[in-house]
């Protein structure tokens, strides 16, 4: 393996290098972002590193996932200290598209996944979700990894790409990757750049409202009354609004019945706090029979 991380930027010559990497019979884990990085971009990459003998990262801010009036235009573009990052961590190839040659004038193809892509997410941003699975699609048709890195951070994003390289047969495993938080417990996101200082103590506060939540349902508690209750305690903390707090199916992120859970289960949120939305999401831990009969007879 060479020490010495390339920087491409066009098509011709990322395929040039991914065939070398192929010629030398080497395995290879991408890893797709929009820059801004951070450390939770960062812990992908040293997953990646573990994973296979070369590490492709991605920088491309996908104009397709964002609607109007959300903030592609603002988004940040920190490409000297992005690259700077990865070369430290020894990252292969750092690919880093022109934009006109993601989508020319004449590109008229769509994707939409179903099932899990639906609801959640897409019941606020409609059209999000097809815009991730086209440039996700088009990013792993042009680096051909064998494996790809996703965050936890984005469950559902991560479930449609799941979705996604099954159904269209692309020979990739995808790998999701734990979230990484601050020592508040604040999921890491490029856009937590946005907040000053009151924001980010708000901010902070969702991580305690939704284990608390969590906690609760583990112990029996009616699903619908403490979502409610942890809605209300983002709003009461500082939170402009909220999209959803919700509990779903792990995988299959399909709604569950009864009230009280009985399984493995996920607790997604999504809020606005000073301008800026956080989307966050918990595991909830999996009870007992014999647990679950105890705590709901104490309803
Ligand atoms: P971006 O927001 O830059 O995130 C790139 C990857 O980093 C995603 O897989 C995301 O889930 C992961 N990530 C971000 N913050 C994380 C954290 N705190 N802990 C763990 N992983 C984290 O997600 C996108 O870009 C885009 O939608 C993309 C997939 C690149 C398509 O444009």
């Amino acid at each position: 393996m060479s020490a010495k991380t390339k920087i491409v930027r066009s098509e011709r010559s990322l395929r040039g290098n991914i065939w070398e990497f192929r010629k030398a019979g080497e395995t290879i884990a991408f890893v797709p972002t929009m820059g801004a990085l951070h450390q939770g971009h960062m812990s992908l990459v040293t997953l990646a590193k573990k994973k296979a003998d070369r590490v492709v990262v991605s920088i491309y801010v996908n104009p397709t996932q964002f609607a109007p009036g959300e903030d592609f235009d603002a988004y940040p573009r920190t490409e000297k200290p992005d690259v700077a990052m990865l070369k430290k961590e020894g990252v292969d190839l750092i690919y880093i598209p022109k934009p006109e040659s993601m989508y020319d004038v004449h590109h008229a193809t769509k994707i939409r996944v179903g099932g899990v892509a639906e609801g959640l997410e897409t019941d606020h941003r409609p059209t999000f979700f097809d815009g991730v699975a086209l440039v996700v699609t088009k990013l792993l048709n042009r680096v051909a990894p064998d494996i790809a890195i996703f965050g936890e951070k984005d469950y559902q994003q991560l479930a449609t790409i799941r979705r996604l390289v099954e159904d269209l047969d692309m020979p990739i495993k995808i790998v999701g990757a734990k979230i990484a938080r601050d020592e508040h417990g604040l999921a890491l996101s490029s856009r937590n750049k946005y907040f000053d200082e009151e924001g980010l103590s708000i901010a902070r506060r969702l991580n305690e409202i939704m284990r608390y939540c969590a906690l609760q349902m583990s112990k029996g508690e009616n699903v619908d009354l403490a979502t409610d209750r942890a809605a209300k305690a983002l709003l009461a903390a500082g939170f402009s609004s909220v999209d959803y707090v919700e509990v779903r199916s792990p995988n299959s992120l399909t709604v569950l019945e009864g009230g009280i859970l009985n399984g493995p289960a996920r607790l997604l949120v999504a809020a606005h706090c000073r301008g800026v939305r956080l989307i966050d999401n918990f595991p909830v831990r999996a009870l007992k029979a014999s647990q679950y009969a105890i705590n709901a007879a104490k309803l």
